[in-house]
C-alpha cells in the first residue's frame, strides 16, 4: 500500500508522522501554512476553511470548502487541498505575488481588519466563486456597479444571491468579530467569473482524485478507509468498537473539545454503495454518505420538505461534509433531519456482513442516542417513499436563524383533498429522548376538514406531545407552546395561499 499523502497547494506531502487523529488544520499549521486559523475547533467559525477537490455535481470536480479543524488529515489520503496561501499566483521564487480575485475584492472593499477570519472567508468565497452553476443567477459578468446593494438584488428582497450569482449562504459558516459583514458582502457580490486560464477553474474539468483505501496507523491507533461496503462491514465485524465517521463533523468536535481518542476510526464517506442517489417508481433512495450539499444540489427541490430543511441545517461549510447517515447515526434527539424524515415516512437501509434490512425510521430510535442498529451495522441509504404529500413545512425554533442547534423542530407532511385532511405525518425533535412522531395530533387531523377549528384543536393536542424538558436552550413550556404555534402557522400559510 502506498504511504498516505496529501497534495497541498500542488505539492505532495506525506501524512506521516501525524497521529491518526491529527486534524487537517493542525497538519497544515505544523507545516508552516498558518493562514489557516483555529477559532473554535468545533466547526462554528470557519477560520479554518480550506478547499478540497471533490467529485462535482455538475462538472468532474468541485472545489468544496470544509472545516479543516474537524477533518482528520488521514481522511484526505490521496486528495488535493488548497489553502488561502495557494490561491494567490506565485512568482518564480514561489512567493505569492498576484492576489486571487476573491482576495483582491476583500482587500479593496475593506473586508478585513484584524485579519484573523479572513483566510477562512477567502476559502469559503473561493468555493462559491468556482461553483459551476453560479452563473445561472448572475447579472453582468464582471459584477461591476452592483455591489453597493442599491439595485435590490443584494439580499434585501429576500434573495440571498448577489448580482454576480454569489449565494451569501456560502459564508454562513464564517464569523467575523471586527469588520462587520457589509464590506465582506460587498466583496462577495463584486467578484466576477473565473478567467479562462484560471488554474483552479480549469482543474474542475478533470476528475477529482478517487478515494484511496487507507490503512494509516501510528502507535496504537489507526485510521482505516475500506474500499468497498463488503470490506467495511467485514472490518466492522472484526472491530465492533471502531468509531465510524463520514464527514467527521460530530467526531471532530469530540476529538477537539472532549479530547476523545479512538483506537480505530473507520471512514465510510467515500464507499460507492453509500453514494447512491436515484429516483425509482415508488421511492427516492439517498445514499447515507452523500453530503447534504450534494443532496441539496442533486435533488434541486424535488423533495420540498428537504429543500426547506437544508438552509436551516448548520452552515454551508458543515453541509459540505455532513451526511444524512451521520445525522441519523449519532441518534441525537435534536438532529435536524429526523423530524423531516419522520414526516416523509422514510425508511433506513441497514447493511452488515450478513446482508441488508429495511427499517422504518419511526421504529429506528429506541432511546437517548440509541437505535435498533446493531454493532457492525451501517446505515447504507435513506429511502423516501413516493408520492410525496403536497403540503409540507419544517419549522426549526432556535436562538439564531441559521447555524444553530434547535430548541424544538417540527416537520409536517399533509395530504389535503377537497378540504379534508386525508393523511397527516408530523415529526418532532427536541421534545423527547428521541425524535418522535406526533401520533395523537396526526389522529386529530386525519379525516377532518382543514379549517381553523380543526387546526386549533389539533394544535392543543400537539402542545401535549412528547415529554419536553427545561434546559439552557428553552423551557418545557416554551417548547410545548412552539409546537402548537407551528401548526397554526402552517394553517395560516396554507389558507393565505388559497386566498391569494
Ligand atoms: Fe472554527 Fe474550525 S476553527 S470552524
Ligand atoms: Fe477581525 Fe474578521 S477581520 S475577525
Amino acid at each position: 500500500m502506498v504511504a498516505a499523502r496529501i497534495t497541498v497547494n500542488g505539492k505532495e506531502t506525506p501524512i506521516s508522522p501525524a497521529a491518526p487523529h491529527t486534524t487537517v488544520l493542525d497538519f497544515l499549521r505544523e507545516r508552516g501554512l498558518t493562514g489557516t486559523k483555529e477559532g473554535c475547533a468545533e466547526g462554528e467559525c470557519g477560520a479554518c476553511s480550506v478547499l478540497v477537490a471533490r467529485p462535482g455535481v455538475h462538472r468532474p470536480t468541485d472545489w468544496v470548502a470544509v472545516n479543516a479543524c474537524l477533518v482528520p488529515v488521514a481522511a484526505l489520503d490521496g486528495q488535493e487541498v488548497v489553502t488561502s496561501e495557494g490561491l494567490a499566483t506565485a512568482d518564480a521564487s514561489g512567493t505569492p505575488a498576484v492576489l486571487h480575485p476573491v482576495q483582491e475584492e476583500m482587500a479593496v472593499r475593506g473586508g478585513s481588519q484584524c485579519g484573523y477570519c479572513t483566510p477562512g472567508f477567502i476559502c469559503s468565497m473561493a468555493s462559491e466563486y468556482y461553483r459551476p452553476d453560479r452563473c445561472a443567477h448572475a447579472g453582468p459578468a464582471d459584477g461591476s456597479g452592483d455591489s453597493d446593494g442599491s439595485d435590490g438584488s443584494d439580499g434585501s428582497d429576500g434573495s440571498e444571491h448577489g448580482p454576480n450569482g454569489f449565494d451569501l449562504h456560502a459564508l454562513s459558516g464564517n464569523l467575523c468579530r471586527c469588520t462587520g459583514y457589509r464590506p465582506i458582502r460587498d466583496a462577495a457580490f463584486a467578484v466576477g467569473m473565473p478567467a479562462e486560464d484560471d488554474p483552479l477553474a480549469r482543474r474542475r474539468e478533470q476528475s477529482a482524485p478517487p478515494p484511496v483505501a487507507t490503512r494509516y496507523t501510528q502507535d496504537d491507533s489507526a485510521f482505516l478507509r475500506p474500499g468497498s461496503l463488503a470490506d467495511a462491514v467485514r472490518l466492522l465485524r472484526e472491530r465492533p468498537e471502531a468509531v465510524v465517521v463520514a464527514g467527521s463533523t460530530d467526531w471532530g468536535v469530540e476529538v477537539n473539545i472532549r479530547s476523545r481518542r479512538a483506537g480505530c476510526v473507520v471512514a465510510v464517506d467515500r464507499l460507492p454503495e453509500l453514494r447512491t442517489l436515484h429516483t425509482g417508481s415508488d421511492h427516492i433512495e439517498i445514499g447515507a454518505a452523500q453530503t447534504l450539499t450534494e443532496i441539496e444540489r442533486r435533488l434541486d427541490g424535488a423533495v420540498p420538505l428537504l429543500a426547506e430543511l437544508f438552509p436551516q441545517f448548520a452552515s454551508r461549510l458543515i453541509r459540505n461534509s455532513a451526511t444524512l447517515g451521520g445525522n441519523l447515526g449519532t441518534g441525537s434527539p435534536i438532529g435536524d433531519s429526523p423530524p423531516v424524515l419522520l414526516a416523509l415516512e422514510a425508511t433506513l437501509v441497514l447493511a452488515d456482513a450478513d446482508g441488508e434490512r429495511e427499517v422504518p425510521l419511526s421504529d429506528y430510535f429506541t432511546g437517548y442516542r440509541q437505535s435498533v442498529r446493531r454493532p457492525g451495522e451501517l446505515i447504507r441509504a435513506v429511502r423516501v417513499p413516493l408520492p410525496l404529500s403536497p403540503v409540507t413545512a419544517f419549522h426549526k425554533i432556535a436562538k439564531r436563524r441559521f447555524d444553530d442547534i434547535s430548541s424544538v423542530a417540527v416537520a409536517f407532511a399533509l395530504d389535503i383533498e377537497d378540504g379534508t385532511v386525508r393523511k397527516a405525518r408530523i415529526g418532532l425533535g427536541g421534545v423527547a429522548a428521541t425524535p418522535v412522531r406526533a401520533l395523537a395530533t396526526e389522529a386529530a387531523l386525519e379525516g377532518r376538514p382543514w379549517t381553523a377549528q380543526t387546526a386549533e384543536a389539533a394544535a392543543r393536542v400537539l402542545r401535549t406531545e412528547g415529554t419536553p424538558m427545561d434546559d439552557h436552550r428553552a423551557s418545557a413550556g416554551y417548547r410545548s407552546a412552539m409546537l402548537g404555534q407551528s401548526l397554526l402557522k402552517l394553517y395560516a400559510r396554507t389558507t393565505e395561499a388559497v386566498s391569494s
